[in-house]
């Protein structure tokens, strides 16, 4: 589709070509920006190579400007970060006559105006880039990798600060990132959603339901300090 702004406007992210989702998606494109956008729609559960390869088709057709709409609901400021960097080194010299922004495929109304603020697009020059080195470039030491979930239904029942207090609880244990404690992974939905909120430990293996802050508490205190696990917050299987 085009805009008053742009020559081209692409639609980029997940479950846009096939499933329920895509199913509800296309539909609502359809009505807000007529059928024609449904080409404008680039799946990338497969990766990213339809988007680069319609990107390299705008430019070869000087088809600009050219603003990438990136609807990943698990998108971030690093994530469109790296997809202008990715256009950046794409376009060369053309880099500052291609956009970026990001926007949520279920509320399409909001989509559609957003399109027609160009102030609240980014450009794919000056791209920040990550230095070359930092404090992030070793594994941390720690005894236990414990993933704990932030999926929706987790997040629901409070997840969020339960996890925050239990970063909170490893750190005054002296715990966190050390050669006997635990380092931290947050996850997306690990499947137990009814028991949750989810934390599993590895490589021990145990999958504990965490309901409250008492019981992330006794966590810390009897399987991450005592070392040993907690049957009464074990989930059944
Ligand atoms: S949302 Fe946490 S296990 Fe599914």
């Amino acid at each position: 589709m085009k805009t008053e702004t742009y020559a081209r406007v692409l639609f980029a992210g997940p479950d846009l070509s096939h499933g329920s989702f895509a199913e509800l998606t296309r539909r609502q494109f359809t009505e807000q920006f007529g059928a024609a956008v449904l080409g404008d729609l680039l799946d990338t559960n497969a990766g990213h190579d339809e988007l680069w390869a319609r990107v390299r088709e705008c430019l070869s057709s000087t088809e600009l400007p050219l603003l990438v709409v990136d609807l990943d609901p698990l998108g971030s400021s690093q994530q469109l970060d790296w997809l202008r960097g990715e256009l950046q080194a794409r376009a060369g010299e053309r880099a500052d006559q291609l956009f970026v922004c990001a926007g949520n495929a279920e509320d399409v109304a909001t989509l559609a105006a957003l399109l027609q603020q160009p102030e609240k697009h980014l450009g794919c020059v000056d791209v920040p880039q990550l230095p070359e080195s930092h404090a992030w470039s070793c594994i941390p030491p720690h005894r236990y990798r414990v993933l704990l979930c932030n999926g929706p239904r987790c997040t629901r029942r409070g997840a969020l600060p339960l996890w925050k207090l239990l970063r909170e609880e490893l750190k005054a244990a002296g715990r966190l990132e050390t050669e006997d404690g635990v380092h931290i992974t947050r996850t997306q939905c690990q499947f137990p959603c009814d028991q949750g909120p989810t934390l599993s430990v590895y490589p021990s293996g145990e999958w504990y339901r965490i309901r409250d802050a008492a019981e992330v508490k006794r966590l810390v205190q009897e399987h991450f300090v005592e070392e040993r696990a907690v049957p009464e917050l074990i989930m059944r299987m």
